[in-house]
């Protein structure tokens, strides 16, 4: 038996697909959600969307500092583990409930597979840096979404026999419910026409936490907007740290967390996206639409060097130009970035389940 973890966001598009293949393959698994995010916008509606189980177990450790909230999910984690014994326990991503998850697993030596391996963006001062090097070091099978994943793991010692170049889960999910989010038309609640309209989001505390970083942002926001409407559906994170701030922004539609399918929808048809996300420099690759990324760094080469992702620092002039710049190059979708990653990591567990 498997048990397969989800607790924020990115992972409930990231795994979906995962816990979905195991099921058809009647696989036996115990899905656990941590709780790390619990608000019906950045929970539940991805469970509906995405035709996700319910999970077998809810462990709603909620939020916390980065120690109270690691320390309660692998409390509670632990206990998971020792009613189930599961052969192995597969984690996405970067966030804390990785981390928790894995580590909580590697100590009663349960084997651990991380799906979205390898990823770096050598800044350590980001907490999902310091998540995605430690599951790493700790995993047994090593899922790659990019080239730069294996790489990064060769030169960090990891055996090669663990690593298996998979493509991206993400885009599996993109792949399966593009159409139907299309078909809804989401960008007419908004009043605004297909590719005539930005998108943004922003969590990333080196953006949102600080009042000077927020200042920029906003300033940036209020002048693309005055050329082009945008539409903002803003994490809690940000409206909870400067509500004042970012309410100031009057030409911007401000909106509560989307959807999946709403948000994938006026993704598709957006002009641009400007945002500091990890996952959504990835979709807007799969998708073809120009992104810039409000950041020094990306653990995510491949959306910039075959993709239409596009780095700007923050400063409000720069990240103006960059939202009206053209396309850089003629943008490729990465290899192994085809709606068959969850196939793919799925087979590679089958195998090693049946060597034992
Ligand atoms: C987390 C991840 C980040 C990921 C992001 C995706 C870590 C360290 N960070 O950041 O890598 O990119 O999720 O969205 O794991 N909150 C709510 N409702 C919720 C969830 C959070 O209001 O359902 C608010 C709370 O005030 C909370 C804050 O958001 O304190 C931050 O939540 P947390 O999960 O700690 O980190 P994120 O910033 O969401
Ligand atoms: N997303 C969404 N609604 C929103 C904003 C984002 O469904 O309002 C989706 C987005 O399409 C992507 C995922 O959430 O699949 C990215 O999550 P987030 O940006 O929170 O986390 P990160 O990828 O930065 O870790």
């Amino acid at each position: 038996m498997i048990i397969t973890v989800v607790g924020a966001r990115p992972n409930f598009i990231k795994m979906a697909p995962i816990i979905q293949t195991l099921r058809q393959r009647n696989i036996a698994q115990v899905f656990v959600h941590t709780g790390q995010h619990y608000d019906e916008k950045m929970s539940t509606i991805f469970f509906e969307q995405l035709n996700m189980p319910r999970p077998d177990v809810y462990l709603a450790v909620g939020s916390g500092t980065h120690a109270q909230q690691t320390a309660k999910i692998m409390t509670a984690f632990e206990e998971v583990c020792l009613t189930h014994h599961p052969q192995l326990v597969v984690v996405a991503g970067d966030v804390n409930s990785t981390l928790a998850c894995a580590l909580t697993a590697a100590k009663l030596n349960i084997p651990v597979a991380h799906v979205e391996s390898g990823l770096r963006s050598f800044d350590r001062a980001m907490p999902e840096e310091i998540n995605r090097i430690l599951t790493d070091h700790i995993a047994d099978l090593l899922f790659t979404t990019e080239e730069s994943g294996d790489q990064h793991l060769n030169e960090e010692g990891i055996a090669r026999d663990k690593v298996h170049f998979v493509g991206n889960t993400m885009i599996d999910s993109l792949v399966t419910h593009l159409n139907n989010a299309v078909a809804l038309e989401p960008w007419g609640k908004f009043k605004v026409a297909p590719h005539e309209y930005g998108l943004v989001t922003f969590h990333r505390p080196s953006n949102v936490d600080e009042t000077d970083n927020v200042k920029v942002l906003v300033e940036a926001l209020g002048k693309i907007s005055q050329r082009q409407p945008l539409i903002f559906p803003i994490h809690p994170r940000t409206i909870s740290k400067h509500p004042e701030l970012w309410s100031a922004l009057t030409n911007v539609q401000l909106v509560e967390p989307l959807g999946y399918l709403e948000f994938l929808g006026l993704m598709a048809k957006a002009a641009v996206v400007v945002t500091d996300s990890g996952g959504i420099q990835e979709e807007t690759t799969a998708l073809g639409v120009r992104c810039v990324t409000v950041r020094n760094n990306t653990e995510r080469p491949v959306t910039i060097s075959l993709g239409t992702n596009q780095l700007v620092e923050l400063q409000a002039d720069k990240i103006f130009e960059a939202a009206f710049a053209p396309a850089q190059h003629q943008p490729v979708i990465p290899p192994l970035w085809d709606g068959k990653a969850a196939a793919r990591v799925v087979d590679v567990i089958e195998q090693w389940l049946a060597n034992g």
